[in-house]
């Protein structure tokens, strides 16, 4: 793969393409959020229950509302009509927290929002808000880490809509497990964990009339656009959702929270632009988390490696009113090739605020458990963990029983494998050492979903030789500008210094969620679309204009390459530069329009299509001190054709730093009295840093998948935080001979 910027007349597909949109955020210009202010802004600030479980009996607002600056304590009793919205309208309609802020006076989960203090400054709003005082009658709030699955019917509703129980099943797991001449039984836990964008989720609301805008740090404008307008009783054209950057989201910001509604609530209340940006600690309570989980993995294999049986039973934790499901067997039932399988899952109800998709939601905490279920096998067994992955390898989707539409992971585990070193590994624990280190290999497996969302684009090109590409989606710090310059660039030859991207705005065609590494995939299409019009209609002025070159040429003589349109038959370099055949027809631009089918939970579908790879990690072990480090990553992954491996490498690198810290550090933890999230700030949450970044070295394979496009591109991101924390602890295990089944990895689990 070519790792220089594209030169001259060059396609920028398929290079290391800085993003376009670096010069506008290292500089200050690039205005996320809560940089937008408006004349007359008032700065809102919730009050947080400081109870779990209970009731509010009495609010006292006499102090706080005589404070300085004060406009409004809104409540329950003052705050307006906030509708509902409808469960399960595709991606028109989803929220997390499905009860709408301030409904009723039950308190269910800790700093769950009681009331707004809307006031002149931010400081006065939040002095007021402190100054609140709430009665509450208190129960004892449930936050027990330890899962059990409640009775429930085998099909249940979750936010995604119906779901069964009883996930996938083939042959009859318990009597292969029940003869298999080897077994391995065992429960793996992950803990809730946090988002931790470093930008806090914020809303500027706006009415004028009964039209409302947002401005929202928001992964999915449309999305958030289809709830808003259910939640406020209006058309959906009478709302307007405006994210033009994001700080960030990791899943946390796909769909919208409470603190929307509320300060457009306040808004409609006091007729002025309101201001509600969170704060760290909030982000912990009412904005998401990645569930808890409880998987018990089951394992029956033949002596010599072929597994024979497969259970994934999981159980997660969610929310007193709310239905995330946490897809933890969204894997199992095609990674491996085995006859008799079963995934089910169960649900456990907390004083908790509502569970989110983070970052590779349901496989990320899912693979941790199979993939550290293979490596203890294959340690039982003296085997291999690639070879027995490489013994489980199979040729078709065994659930589904479909083909793959590409699938390369046993290429994966060669590139990776000989880059790491991984023939030189002495399975014996403890027996590795480099220097006065005792070294721990360990490696995983990894897959995520390869699908296209529905997307809507359009591209104009301008009588200044330039164009336009304009999507509703966001870029969320993934590179989402600069792979809609680039696929504009592809079809155009225009230069993306010559390129406008236009995202993040319901006002534009529809675009995808930024959600499920899936954006760029769903974009190849729809641009591609939209530039076939734009360029038609560039060939229709060409042709019909007075005074044209090509005045008296039928359409299907001409063609469009490097920004140039010629006559088929002759030397493309000789053809007219199309701001040239616009300014002499007087057009400013031509347009086209763009539009893409979706392929994600495609019951037709031909092909079983996702991504692969696989991690290699070191770890060193000092026992003396208990200093456990990451000290040295190898990646593989197979993504199809990666478009620009600068913005891909970088996006696997992020997720294996994040998946060092869901291995060594990161989990929410509720205090057991309060129910409140007790490590609730950046000092407290300890998340992995660049001091705990080891190098990590990331290969592509870059096997175009044209299933998915007509690039072949499947997208990336959540793929490189799968697996890592099996590998991570599988490493640790075979440093020190402790297997640890509970993340993170704590050094009190190592001291012996
Ligand atoms: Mo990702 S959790 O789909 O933003």
């Amino acid at each position: 793969m070519p790792t220089t910027p594209p030169g001259p007349g060059e396609s920028p597909v398929g290079r290391s393409t800085p993003r376009v949109d670096g010069p506008r955020k290292v500089s200050g210009l690039a205005q996320y959020t809560s940089d937008f202010n408006f004349p007359g802004m008032l700065y809102a600030v919730p009050v947080e229950a400081t109870i779990a479980s209970g009731r509010v009996v009495k609010l006292d607002l006499d102090t706080a509302g005589k404070m300085p600056g004060v406009q409004a304590i809104l409540h329950r009793e003052n705050i307006g009509k906030i509708f509902r919205s409808v469960l399960g309208q595709g991606f028109d309609g989803i929220c997390e927290e499905r009860r709408p802020p301030f409904e009723d006076d039950v308190i269910r989960y800790y700093g769950q929002y009681i009331a707004l203090a809307v006031a002149d400054t931010f400081e006065n709003a939040k002095a007021a808000a402190d100054a609140v005082r709430v009665g509450y009658t208190r129960e004892k709030p449930n936050v027990e880490t330890d899962l059990k699955a409640e009775d429930e019917p085998n099909r249940l509703v979750s936010t995604f809509g119906p779901k069964e129980r009883l996930q996938s099943q083939r042959g009859d797991a318990d009597a292969a497990f029940a003869n298999a001449p080897v077994k391995l039984d065992q429960t793996y836990v992950t803990p809730a964990e946090t988002h931790n964008p470093i930008e806090l989720h914020a809303t500027t609301a706006i009415w004028d009339g009964s039209r409302l805008t947002l401005y929202e740090s928001s992964q999915g404008v449309f999305n958030l656009r289809g709830v808003l307008a259910q939640m406020f009783g209006l058309p959906k054209e009478n709302v307007q959702v405006i994210s033009r950057f994001v700080g960030s989201g990791f899943g946390g910001k796909l769909f919208p929270w409470t603190q929307c509604p509320l300060a457009a609530a306040a808004a409609r209340q006091l007729g002025k632009p309101v201001k509600l940006v969170l704060s760290r600690k909030m982000m912990f309570q009412s904005v998401g988390h990645r569930a808890r989980t409880q998987q018990r993995v089951r394992l029956g294999a033949t002596p010599d490696g072929k597994l024979v049986s497969l259970h994934h039973d999981y159980v997660y934790h969610r929310s007193m009113l709310d239905d995330h499901h946490e897809d933890c067997g969204e894997a199992t039932a095609f990674h491996y090739s085995v006859p008799n399988l079963r995934v089910a899952f169960g649900r456990a109800r907390r004083n908790v605020g509502a569970t989110a998709d983070m970052r590779g939601p349901g496989a990320v905490p899912g693979l941790y458990a199979t993939e550290s279920a293979l490596n203890e096998l294959a340690d039982q067994l003296k085997i291999d963990p690639i070879k027995l992955r490489v013994l489980n390898e199979p040729k078709i989707d065994e659930s589904l029983n479909l083909p793959f539409s590409s699938r390369h992971l046993l290429e994966c585990f060669e590139i990776g494998a000989e880059k790491f070193g991984w023939s030189r590994r002495n399975p014996e624990v403890g027996s590795m050492k480099r220097d006065d280190l005792t070294l721990g290999w360990g490696m995983a497996g990894c897959t995520w979903i390869a699908a296209r969302f529905p997307a809507e684009a359009s591209l104009q090109l301008r009588d200044d030789g330039t164009a336009r590409v304009a999507c509703g989606t966001q870029d969320i710090g993934t590179g989402t500008y600069t792979i809609l310059a680039q696929l504009a660039s592809e079809k155009t030859g225009i230069t993306l210094d010559k390129i406008e991207v236009a995202l993040g705005d319901t006002s534009l065609p529809e675009g995808p969620l930024s959600g499920g590494s899936m954006v760029t995939g769903s974009l190849v299409p729809a641009v591609f679309a939209a530039a076939d019009n734009a360029i038609k209609s560039l060939l229709t002025v060409a042709t019909t204009t007075p005074g044209s070159p090509f005045e008296k040429r039928k359409f299907d003589d001409l063609a469009f390459e490097r920004g140039r349109v010629f006559v088929k038959a002759d030397d493309p370099a000789r053809g007219v530069p199309f701001a040239h055949l616009l300014q002499l027809a007087n057009l400013r631009l031509v347009t086209g329009n763009g539009k893409s089918d979706g392929s994600f939970g495609d019951p037709n579908a031909k092909f079983s299509t996702h991504s692969f790879g696989c991690h290699f990690v070191e770890i060193t072990w000092q026992p003396e001190i208990a200093r456990l480090r990451v000290s040295r990553v190898v990646t593989a992954i197979d993504a199809g054709r990666i478009l620009n491996p600068l913005a891909g490498r970088n996006q696997i690198e992020g997720a294996v730093v994040m998946g060092i810290g869901m291995a060594l550090f990161e989990h929410t933890s509720y205090d057991r009295e309060t129910g409140a999230p007790i490590n609730s700030s950046l000092a407290d949450y300890v998340m992995a840093v660049n001091a705990d970044a080891p190098p990590i070295d990331v290969h592509f394979l870059d096997y175009p998948d044209k299933e998915i496009n007509q690039l072949g591109a499947r997208g990336i991101g959540e793929i490189g935080l799968a697996g890592v924390a099996a590998a991570v602890t599988a490493a640790v295990h075979h440093a020190t001979g402790i297997r640890v089944r509970e993340l993170p990895v704590k050094i009190e689990d190592l001291l012996t």
